[in-house]
């Protein structure tokens, strides 16, 4: 037995041994690194649905998940296509051919096709129809939520087709057309949705750009699209700090300018109330004080919408024709533009909304997250409005004027289903639990959570103490490349594990594949790749078809690579484990360390700059970087300051760098490739550094851990 034992421990040595040098191998030959499951984290404790949940829900038992999704794989055009024909469609698609694809690079080109032939206008579908179809017209869309809690309004669907039937005519009138890219960079307001269905309405593809980002990024975003009318706004609070959206706007309008693209029009909402402008706040006053002002290009919002008529018939357009797009962060220094097409991600957005936040008619929903990123593409505008739903737009942030102010909007709206960040959780679980408890939140039936892994001990908090242990909490896994949930718990469903994203949603396929791309069964961890494609897939990389098809699905054969690392249980639940590339993940934001070492390297003292992510217990990851700086260059708090200030110019605020640490040298290999996971080490003071043989120069490390700052 003692005997037995002791081989056990030594095979499983071994085994560890071979698994670590395998990743160490892999991440020489693909540039990719595994993180491992902590599996001290790893609790099998299911947590069922409760009850109240589950009677109402559109899928109450694992039964009918299962139904569902075996009849989603085994025959996906009449799955999706059933989904679809709820919807509104000028011309049917060609039912012989629901969907087409080819997801492997030795077919020849990657391509992805759904409802293909088939004419639609998805901001028809979200308004026409459901006010026609669905007599939804006297609904609240949007309950609207300023960051002054003295601020709110709402607006019902008949009057939001209303505003956007006429902005659709102001973009008209400004000589946008079908396929004309607009750049959108707004605060969180009711305009926003506004502008982007008025795009969607012409079938203008809108290029919305999150107002956290500097004017060299709008910038380059809009150089990039090619989007010669940009929608603005004078400026925003968030908290109490003023953010003058305008004069970045401009900023990033000189800076096309200066790189030979000429931005046409700039349509500014003056959304700023009257009492938080200083001095005159009447719009034609206002472009000669303080509000810097263009009239060659300027032209205010409400000026424009003043004649416009509002009426609008819409684009009918191909399915296929796209609907927007997004700039996300990859391996290399310039951002992405993940293109998303009308009818699969419209069909998709619905789709998941309905089912993972088991959406019923009565519901007020609340997503946190901003409409800059696809959180709120999907699951503010598109997925919520296709179910004609209420929902919450807020402006502010949440701890703001107090730190209870997202339970106190919770309760005052009776909000159902909320859905935020883990970084918001473990934010807000830093204060007392009464500031939760002594709101009224008994309305809620499920809590979901988004946009990077949420620790078991977060989980806990959130289920037990905001959601009263009753709520069901889908920890929803996706990307802006997959366009809606891919792997989610079902809140009237799936039973829970704390920290766990479960299960795949309907016609998602998950794979776990090793080094070398080959699909490994049962309980393990490896890259997670999705097979077979689903509505909302990305089609492509606006304007670099090549790098859709190098970025994902170069390194495993037939597969779409997500970027992740994954774990799967015992009992198939997916957890998981964080990026296995390049790119690191801060407060649920996507950061391409690329990108911030290309900022860093352009400040005169920098030679070479490496980025890593290192573990933060708010922020998932804080952002580490080593800088090597001329020679005679001096390392002090001046450069310090200077290369966190150039990083917020060049990205944004929301990428500013946590350390920034002296690297005399950084640690390569002989071929002259940074060893980033020494680098992790290092951030993280842990000695612990595997296999080094591949090393060039050992002494290196040394110095970086006599560097380095906690
Ligand atoms: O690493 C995964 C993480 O966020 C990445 C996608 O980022 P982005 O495209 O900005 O979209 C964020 C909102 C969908 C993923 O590759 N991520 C997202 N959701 C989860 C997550 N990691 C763990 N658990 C999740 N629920």
């Amino acid at each position: 037995m003692h005997k037995q034992g002791a081989i056990a421990r030594y095979r499983r040595k071994m085994a560890d041994k071979q698994r670590r040098r395998s990743s160490e191998s892999a991440e020489v030959e693909t540039g990719l690194s595994l993180h491992h499951i902590d599996k001290a984290h790893v609790n099998h404790t299911l947590f069922e649905p409760s009850k109240a949940v589950r009677v109402e829900s559109h899928v109450s038992s694992m039964e009918e998940y299962r139904r569902l999704y075996d009849q989603s794989i085994s025959d996906p055009a009449l799955f999706w296509s059933s989904i679809a024909k709820q919807f509104y469609w000028k011309e049917p698609w060609n039912d012989a051919t629901v969907h087409s694809y080819n997801f492997d690079r030795r077919n020849g080109k990657i391509f992805v096709e759904w409802f293909k032939g088939g004419k639609t206008n998805v901001c028809y579908n979200v308004l026409d129809h459901q006010i026609k179809a669905k007599g939804s017209g006297d609904r609240v869309a949007f309950y609207w939520v300023g960051n002054d809690p003295a601020h709110s309004r709402s607006i019902t669907y008949s009057e939001l087709l209303v505003d956007v039937c006429k902005f659709a005519n102001v973009l008209k009138a400004q000589g946008v057309k079908k396929g004309d890219r607009v750049a959108i960079y707004m605060p969180m307001v009711i305009e926003l949705v506004v502008a982007m269905l008025a795009c969607a309405r012409i079938g203008a593809v809108h290029s919305i750009v999150f107002g956290g980002f500097s004017a060299d990024s709008l910038a380059n975003r809009m150089i990039d699209a090619k989007s010669a009318v940009l929608v603005t706004a004078d400026g925003v609070y968030r908290g109490s700090k003023l953010i003058h959206l305008k004069e970045i706007a401009d900023q990033a309008v000189e800076k096309c300018k200066a790189k030979e693209f000429s931005v046409r029009r700039c349509i500014v909402l003056q959304s700023l109330k009257k009492e938080e402008v200083k001095g005159e706040a009447s719009p034609a006053k206002r472009r000669h004080i303080g509000l810097p002002w263009n009239d060659s290009i300027d032209v205010w919002w409400a000026d424009v919408m003043e004649t416009a008529s509002d009426e609008c018939e819409p684009e009918w357009l191909d399915a296929e024709d796209p609907l927007f797009m997004l700039y996300t962060s990859g391996s290399t220094g310039k951002p992405k533009g993940v293109l998303h097409t009308n009818g699969g991600y419209f069909v998709y957005a619905a789709t998941t909304f309905k089912y993972s936040f088991d959406h019923q008619p009565n519901d007020v929903f609340w997503c946190t997250a901003d409409i800059g990123w696809i959180t709120g593409h999907t699951y503010i505008t598109y997925g919520p409005m296709a179910n004609s739903a209420t929902s919450i737009l807020f402006e502010g942030v949440p701890t703001y004027p107090q730190c209870d102010r997202f339970w106190t909007i919770c309760e005052e709206y009776k909000v159902t289903k909320f859905y935020t960040a883990p970084t918001a959780i473990r934010t807000l679980m830093k204060f007392s639990d009464e500031s939760v408890t002594k709101h009224d939140l008994s309305s809620l039936k499920a809590i979901g959570t988004v946009g990077e892994p949420i620790n078991p001990e977060a989980w806990h908090w959130y289920y037990n103490v905001v959601g009263g242990k009753r709520c069901s909490v889908p920890d929803t896994y996706w990307q802006t490349e997959t366009g809606g949930h891919v792997i989610t718990p079902l809140p009237g469903a799936t039973p829970m594990k704390a920290g766990s994203a479960t299960l795949p949603f309907f016609g998602i396929q998950p794979v776990l594949v090793d080094k070398n791309g080959i699909e490994i069964e049962g309980e393990a961890e490896g890259y997670l790749c999705l097979k077979k494609p689903w509505p909302g897939i990305m089609r492509t990389v606006y304007g670099d078809h090549d790098r859709f098809e190098s970025t994902y699905f170069d390194l495993f054969k037939g597969y779409y690579f997500t970027g992740d690392g994954a774990f799967r249980d015992r009992d198939g639940y997916y957890w998981i484990t964080g990026r296995a590339d390049d790119v690191i993940n801060v407060s649920g934001h996507r950061i391409g360390t690329a990108e911030v070492e290309s900022a860093l390297v352009e400040h005169p003292s920098v030679v070479e700059a490496a980025v890593v992510g290192r573990p933060h217990e708010v922020k998932t990851e804080s952002m580490y970087c080593f800088v090597t700086l001329k020679q005679g260059a001096v390392f002090d708090e001046t450069v310090i300051k200077e290369l966190k200030l150039k990083v917020r110019e060049k990205i944004g605020p929301f990428a500013t760098p946590d350390v920034v640490q002296n690297a005399p040298a950084l640690p390569k290999t002989r071929s002259g490739k940074i060893m980033r996971r020494i680098l992790r080490k290092v951030a993280q003071n842990d000695r612990n550094m595997g296999d080094v043989s591949t090393l060039a120069d050992s002494s290196v490390v040394e110095e970086l851990f006599t560097n380095r700052i906690d």
